[in-house]
């Protein structure tokens, strides 16, 4: 590879990670200096915004974790499964969309009804994890598209967004089942 080459290489992957930072930090200025609605739009049946986000975040979760066994084995890397069969791409493709239709709803809720609040450090680190995820999110989506980019940034901007989620779910759902003397559903 020339040093031109090379150059623009980091150059296109610093923009990337640039982008999704700006992602991350516009979602949490928002979520700071917007007025919290403190009601929710809807609450798909449930009894609460807390339990309507709780459910939607594990699924969310689980789908995200078929998303990291599907990568895995892609790239070879899921132990004794051996090369991966032709449904496995689109199967990490659709548990990856159904994963970000499933967060939408509770991400808007979560920045338009309650914003980013810092009334305890467990709510601090979910606020700045959830705006963290959507700048790695931004990231990947965008390094999806980068023809030249080192084989690493794949399965780091992939790592990020499956670690901030999990920070993220063992923030807010995690916390709720811990609770008691709250419906469940
Ligand atoms: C990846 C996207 C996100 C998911 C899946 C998610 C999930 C949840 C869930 C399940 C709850 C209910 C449990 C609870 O009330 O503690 C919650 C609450 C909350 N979320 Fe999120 N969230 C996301 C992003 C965000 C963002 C971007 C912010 C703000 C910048 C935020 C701020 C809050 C706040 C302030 C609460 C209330 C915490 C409390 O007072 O107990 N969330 N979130």
């Amino acid at each position: 590879m020339t040093t031109v080459e090379s150059g623009r290489r980091s150059t296109a992957l610093a923009a990337v990670v640039l982008v999704g930072a700006a992602v991350a930090v516009a979602l949490g200025v928002y979520g700071r200096v917007h007025d919290p609605a403190l009601k929710p739009l809807f609450l798909f049946g449930f009894s609460g915004m807390l339990q309507f986000k709780t459910w939607f975040a594990t699924a969310a979760l689980v789908l995200v974790v078929v998303q990291v066994v599907t990568a895995l084995w892609m790239w070879g890397r899921l132990p004794g499964a051996g090369a991966a069969p032709g449904w496995v791409g689109p199967a990490h493709r659709v548990s990856g969309a159904l994963a970000f239709v499933v967060i939408m709803p509770v991400a808007l809720h979560c920045l338009w009804s309650l914003g980013f609040s810092t009334s305890s450090p467990r709510v601090v680190v979910h606020s700045v994890a959830g705006c963290v995820f959507y700048g790695a999110y931004t990231s990947k989506m965008l390094g999806l598209r980068l023809r030249t980019a080192p084989g690493w940034t794949l399965p780091l901007l992939g790592g990020a967004v499956f670690a901030t989620l999990v920070v993220v779910w063992l923030t807010s759902a995690l916390w709720f089942f811990t609770r008691s003397g709250l419906p469940l559903t």
